[in-house]
């Protein structure tokens, strides 16, 4: 299949220009002016971005968690992510306490099997060094093309590590060739102030937000990093939130360590005004970190333009409302963590971070694509429009108007973090190795056109085509 794109603004993290660009199996194999070949799709993009298909290193499909299962399985939510634009993401492996790293892959490799729309790879969520895997296994996953390594501090008694494990974790890293994540809370102060507050009778969702403080954030980050520094471990740090965890990421980034942070699309719109809604609206906001107060939004996007912060992902944690958020409608902590982002992401941070002047269509591509693909094994082969790279490509209409709503979204969750809100921009035409994904309102490809990607060690790049199958 080849597919000819037509004078459209390429907009990648280092250049923005006008061009041509030729697909032929799979990849992008010209950028040119005026190319004159035929192709058996042509697209007309004047008037369009194209842009490289964005990378989300942070979601989780199908994932057992707070005692329900995510609402997006593979196929609802990689169908929501195509439409938003993105076409690679990796998701996260759950090690089950008691399980075998391998026992794990294959678990979610099999929730995956057929249902794929989009290429992802895994990272792995260490839970257990005890009893389950060992060092020697944790070891030997970047061979098979998992090099990440992720930690929780907090969740205290379901996916929580101790100090140990963490630190165990980060020096097999340090070795592998595998970069840790970290969930930087303090659980185990968390969990004193989440009794404390039931046993005063607050059991409303803003109480999620009051139970994990800014402060917990800050020194379970400000930990991470010291002890990845001991360990020579390279770190990156998950959906922060506030200026008590960006500022520790800011100083090691400046000392020159091996430091990197993510926010995610909801940390910048949301607030304590949206958790403390009346009637268990506030549910719908309960994710953890929490949202603060709004002044942090600031923090955030001084972050990103600064690059103390260097990615933004979604967290795609998906619930409904009305039926799982429900679980915790008479105890805030049992209200399962997480909300939905996949199909918003480039729609807001587009509208309010570009659209605004806040960051550059640049640093957007940079934050949503290119940084994602460079820290997680995957670039050049995804995060950047090249020739040799994926002919994963976004054809985008900068001026088309759009009113983000639950109601017409491809998540299968009830509700929207931004329902109601006008946006102006919005994918046209999205390819997957050169394939149409997704053409105006149509899904054109099948699920199982998405492939695992085997991604490369950190600091390693991703040019030959792995993927398995
Ligand atoms: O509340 C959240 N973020 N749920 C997903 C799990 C995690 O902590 O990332
Ligand atoms: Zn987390
Ligand atoms: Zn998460």
């Amino acid at each position: 299949m080849s597919v000819l794109i037509k004078g459209g603004r390429i907009i990648t993290a280092a250049d923005d220009y006008v061009a041509d660009i030729y697909v032929e199996d799979e990849s992008v194999t010209l950028i040119g002016e005026s190319l004159d070949m035929s192709a058996d799709k042509v697209i007309d993009a004047s008037g369009r971005y194209v842009l490289p298909g964005l990378v989300d290193p942070h979601t989780h499909l199908d994932m057992p968690f707070g005692g329900t299962v995510t609402i997006d399985d593979v196929e609802s939510g990689q169908t929501a992510a195509a439409f938003g634009g993105t076409t690679c993401h990796v998701d996260f492996i759950i090690q089950p306490q008691g399980s075998t790293f391998a026992d794990a892959i294959a678990e979610w490799r099999a929730k995956a099997n057929g249902k794929q729309v989009i290429d992802m790879g895994y990272h792995m969520a260490v839970t257990d060094l005890a009893e389950g895997g060992t060092l020697e296994e944790l070891a030997s996953l970047p061979d098979e093309g998992i090099t990440s390594y992720k930690l929780f501090m907090a969740y205290k008694g379901a996916l929580m590590v101790d100090d140990e494990t963490l630190f165990r974790t980060m020096e097999v890293a340090a070795e592998t060739g595998a970069l840790v994540m970290v969930h930087a809370e303090n659980g185990d102060v968390i969990d004193v102030l989440v009794r404390q507050a039931l046993e005063a009778g607050n059991t409303e969702p803003l109480y999620h937000a009051l139970t994990r403080p800014p402060e917990a954030e800050g020194e379970a980050t400000n930990r991470a990093i010291q002890l990845a520094h001991l360990a020579g471990a390279p770190l990156y740090v998950v959906h922060v939130t506030c200026r008590e965890a960006v500022e520790p990421i800011a100083r090691a980034r400046e000392a020159g360590w091996d430091v990197w942070g993510e926010t995610c699309t909801q940390y910048f719109f949301n607030s304590l005004d949206d958790i403390a809604k009346p009637d268990f609206e506030g549910a719908k906001y309960v994710y953890s970190p929490p949202v603060r107060d709004k002044w942090n939004w600031d923090v955030l996007w001084n972050a990103v333009r600064s690059d103390a912060l260097s990615a933004i992902s979604t967290d795609h944690c998906a619930f409904l409302w009305d039926g799982q958020k429900t679980l915790g409608k008479d105890d805030f902590s049992k209200i399962p963590n997480g909300g939905p982002g996949l199909e918003n992401r480039l729609h807001m941070i587009h509208e309010f971070g570009a659209r605004t002047g806040r960051i550059s269509l640049n640093r957007m591509v940079e934050l949503l694509a290119t940084n994602p693909a460079k820290l997680f094994g995957l670039y050049p082969r995804k995060g950047t429009v090249a020739v040799g790279s994926d002919a994963d490509l976004v054809v985008f209409d900068p001026e088309k108007n759009l009113t983000i709503t639950a109601a017409n979204q491809h998540s299968k969750t009830d509700y929207n973090l931004y329902e109601g809100t006008e946006v102006t921009g919005s994918p046209e035409v999205v390819l997957l190795r050169g394939n149409v994904l997704v053409e105006g309102d149509e899904l054109v490809a099948s699920p199982g056109i998405g492939q695992y990607v085997a991604r490369a060690r950190f600091g390693q790049e991703l040019r030959a085509r792995s993927a398995v199958a």
